[in-house]
């Protein structure tokens, strides 16, 4: 009998350089650096350098990433139209789903597929993308677009053209912080969209593209989105009791479980300690103490442990992002890893082309419309 790997779960099916994961110890490590000393040391446009290169920018490097960045960071007049003609109802990962594919027509050397042209293509899409991001929330909200300002860094520059005003270092560092701990993680579903895509020799968009449309799914990225529904729907109820007849019914808690880690996610960590700060620093305090009160009864009862998506919900709350926005952020990190994997692809190409045991009828015949 054919053994079956269900969700693929434990299967290995290539050999990588961008990242590695301990499940078992909670480690998750970035081309050789621990996430730990990322979070405390880096900024995300040198992680963004690192994962592409396997190695760390030089001073040199990084000034002339950021460069490339600040200068490749405005959208085409026409997608910025795309977004205006789009139903304001329509959910933000749809639509920038929808503006990133459409960014390959305005690609004009669509066709050049070597390294370099890849690379800069990968970064052009790490500066477009949070450009999308807060024009998609400006333009619902029925307020001006923002241009980018080539002087702030990726994390302030998000900041500033969602909010129309520039924000604090406080601010800055936790979206710098969360962004660099979002960037990667092997291959999880969105990533291995990419990759899919990425092995019929597709181009760099269609992946992308594939990648935002696995991303957006609730037991992926879309799950901090609904920890602070989730959050905001308990408000004065006892959040333990909320949780207990939740897993009554057979529901599935938002930003708990994780296929590979079976101890604390090391991302976790940081947003947790984030949270706490951000939360007490905006008069949230509330939304944290709900979110340890949940945390430690799944830890306790359930023997399951917050995942990234649980305390990034808090710490995006507390910097005034609205939950529906809050998977567009995953993307606007994630989209450095699903660039080095697609690199990664490219190079050491295998389509991937999985197989099914067939287990439908057989030996059915034809019936003619008139007689079924
Ligand atoms: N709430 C309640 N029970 C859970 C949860 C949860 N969040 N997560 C796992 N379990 C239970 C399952 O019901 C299952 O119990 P059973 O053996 O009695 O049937 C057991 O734990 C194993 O869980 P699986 O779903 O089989 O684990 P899997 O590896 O397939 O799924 C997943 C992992 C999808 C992340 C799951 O934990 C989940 O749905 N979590 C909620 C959604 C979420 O937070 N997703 C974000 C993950 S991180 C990321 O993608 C960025």
């Amino acid at each position: 009998m054919t053994e079956i790997k269900e969700g693929l779960k434990g299967v290995v099916i290539a050999q990588s350089n961008i990242c590695f994961i301990d499940g078992a110890k909670g480690e998750l490590v970035y081309s050789g650096i621990n996430i730990h000393e990322l979070a405390e040391q880096a900024q995300f446009e040198e992680v963004i350098f690192l994962l592409l290169h396997q190695r760390l920018p030089k001073q040199s490097e990084l000034s002339e990433l950021k460069s490339f960045l600040a200068e490749n960071s405005t959208l085409p007049g026409a997608v910025l139209e795309i977004l205006r003609q789009l139903p304001k109802d329509m959910e933000p990962m749809a639509s920038l789903r929808t503006a990133v594919s459409t960014l390959s027509a305005f690609d004009p050397n669509l066709d050049n597929t070597e390294l370099n042209t890849q690379q800069q293509r990968i970064l052009k899409l790490c500066a477009q993308i949070p450009s999308i991001v807060a024009a998609i929330e400006r333009i619902r909200q029925g307020k001006e677009v923002i241009a980018p300002d080539p002087k702030l860094s990726l994390a302030a520059n998000f900041l500033y053209m969602l909010r129309g005003e520039k924000p604090d270092e406080i601010a800055v560092r936790a979206m710098d912080v969360a962004l660099i701990l979002h960037a990667d993680h092997g291959f999880n579903a969105s990533t291995f969209a990419a990759r899919v895509t990425t092995s019929t020799l597709s181009d760099v968009y269609s992946a992308v593209t594939s990648a935002i449309g696995t991303l957006k799914g609730p037991l992926h990225g879309g799950a901090n989105q609904q920890v602070m529904q989730m959050l905001l729907k308990i408000g004065d109820q006892d959040p333990v009791d909320f949780i207990k007849k939740a897993l009554a019914n057979k529901g599935k808690i938002m930003g708990f479980g994780h296929r590979v880690y079976r101890t604390e996610d090391p991302r976790a960590t940081h947003l947790r300690r984030m949270s706490q700060q951000l939360c007490e620093s905006t008069g949230q305090q509330k939304f944290f103490e709900m979110s340890q009160k949940i945390e430690q009864f799944m830890n306790n009862e359930k023997k399951i442990n917050a995942n990234v998506d649980f305390y990034s919900a808090t710490v995006y709350y507390s910097l005034g992002i609205p939950a529906d926005l809050y998977t567009l952020l995953f993307a606007m990190s994630r989209i450095s890893g699903w660039g080095a994997h697609i690199l990664e692809q490219y190079k050491n190409n295998s389509l991937i082309r999985p197989r099914a045991e067939y287990i439908g009828p057989r030996d059915q015949h034809y019936i003619p419309i008139a007689q079924r």
